[in-house]
C-alpha cells in the first residue's frame, strides 16, 4: 500500500500516544510496605499499589469501581484493599465480594499483572502477559546492584531510538563503531543489536577498559517489548538492565540495574562479588547520564528524511510499530 501523509501522521501518533504491551518498572520494592497503599502515575493515569498477606503486589485503578471513591485513603484489611466509602474489599487481581442488601455480588477493578525482581515491581501493560519478564542472557544467578531511577522529559520511544542511534555512540559515548551493527530478532517482542566499538580514553569506564588492554568492545543490546533492555558487554563480567516507564506521553522514568555473574570461589563471593556488583550499578548509570542530558525535552520528527533514511533507526521504529500496543490516557 502506498504511504500517504495521513498514514505517516497516524504512524507518528502511534509512536507517542500508545505504549507497547510489555513489562514496565513501576516502583522500587522497598517503597511498597504491607501497611500502606502507594499511588503511582503510569501510562498517563493513576494507580493504587498494595501488598497482600503473601506479599503479592496488586496494581489497581486509583478509583473504586463502585462509585469512584479515591482509594488513596483505602486501608489494607487482612491483605485486601478496603474502599473507605462502602468497604468493598479488593484482592490483588482486582476482584471483590460484597453484599448488597441480602444478595452477594462480585465486583472487579481494572488491574495489571505484576512481578517483583531485582528490587523493582514490574507490571504488564495489557490484559494478560504476552511474554515473561526476560532474564539476563548467560547469567544463571545474576548478582544485581541496587536499582537507580533516571527521570527524563522525553517520550518512551526515545529510549529505544537512542539505543539504535549509531551516530550518538561516537558523539555522546565516544565509542565509534568499527563496522555496521548486526540487527536481528528471535521473535515478535524481541530486537537485538550487536556491534563492535572502538574504546577511547574519555569516560571513567572506558579508561578502565583500556587499562585492561581492550581496545574494542562488543556490545549486545536485547530489547524486549520496546522498553526493556538487557545489555551485555561481551567478554566482560558487566551486564545491565534499563527499563523505561512512560509516566505520561512526555515523561519517562528509566530504571537501571547493573549485574555481574556469581563467582565460583567462596572467598571471591563474599568480598569481590559485592564490590563488582556495586560498581556494575555505578557504571550503568554513568554510561546513561550523558544521554539523559541531551534527550531532555527532545522533539523528534519521525517524518524527517534524516530519520527516515537511517536504516538502523528505522529497524527499531518498524519493530516498535509492529508491537501490540494500548493507548494510555
Ligand atoms: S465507592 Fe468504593 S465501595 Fe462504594
Ligand atoms: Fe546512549
Amino acid at each position: 500500500m502506498l504511504e500517504t501523509p495521513e498514514s505517516r501522521d497516524k504512524d507518528v501518533n502511534i509512536c507517542f500516544e500508545s505504549y507497547p504491551q510489555s513489562w514496565y518498572p513501576i516502583c522500587l520494592s522497598k517503597s511498597l510496605t504491607h501497611s500502606k497503599v502507594l499511588v503511582q502515575k503510569a501510562f498517563g493515569r493513576d494507580w493504587i499499589l498494595f501488598r497482600d498477606k503473601s506479599s503479592n503486589v496488586g496494581m489497581l485503578s486509583r478509583h473504586c469501581s463502585h462509585m469512584g471513591t479515591d482509594l488513596v485513603s483505602a486501608k489494607i484489611v487482612n491483605g485486601a484493599l478496603q474502599c473507605p466509602l462502602h468497604h468493598w474489599l479488593y484482592d490483588t487481581q482486582g476482584q471483590c465480594n460484597y453484599s448488597q442488601g441480602n444478595r452477594f455480588e462480585r465486583g472487579f477493578s481494572s488491574y495489571l499483572h505484576t512481578r517483583e525482581r531485582y528490587g523493582v515491581i514490574f507490571a504488564f501493560w495489557g490484559k494478560e502477559p504476552l511474554f515473561e519478564l526476560p532474564n539476563f542472557n548467560n547469567l544463571a544467578k545474576p548478582l544485581t546492584s541496587n536499582p537507580s531511577i533516571l527521570v527524563c522529559d522525553m517520550p518512551l520511544i526515545m529510549m529505544g531510538i537512542n539505543g539504535y542511534d549509531t551516530v550518538h555512540f561516537d558523539t555522546i559515548h565516544h565509542r565509534p563503531l568499527q563496522e555496521s551493527p548486526k540487527i536481528y530478532s528471535d521473535e515478535k517482542y524481541h530486537l537485538a543489536i550487536n556491534y563492535n566499538a572502538i574504546v577511547k580514553p574519555v569516560s571513567f569506564y572506558d579508561k578502565l577498559i583500556l587499562i585492561a588492554d581492550k581496545k574494542t568492545l562488543t556490545i549486545q543490546l536485547d530489547c524486549w517489548g520496546g522498553n526493556y533492555f538487557l545489555v551485555n558487554n561481551v567478554g566482560t563480567d558487566f551486564y545491565a538492565m534499563a527499563a523505561g516507564l512512560p509516566v505520561d506521553s512526555k515523561k519517562t522514568h528509566i530504571y537501571i540495574i547493573g549485574a555481574v555473574p556469581e563467582s565460583q570461589s567462596f572467598l571471591k563471593r563474599i568480598i569481590l562479588d559485592k564490590i563488582k556488583t556495586y560498581f556494575s550499578g555505578l557504571l550503568a548509570v554513568d554510561f546513561l547520564k550523558p544521554d539523559m542530558k541531551v534527550l531532555n525535552n527532545i522533539a523528534p520528527d519521525f517524518n524527517h528524511p534524516f530519520i527516515r533514511n537511517d536504516a538502523v533507526l528505522n529497524s527499531f521504529i518498524n519493530y516498535w510499530k509492529h508491537l501490540p500496543a494500548l493507548r494510555g490516557n
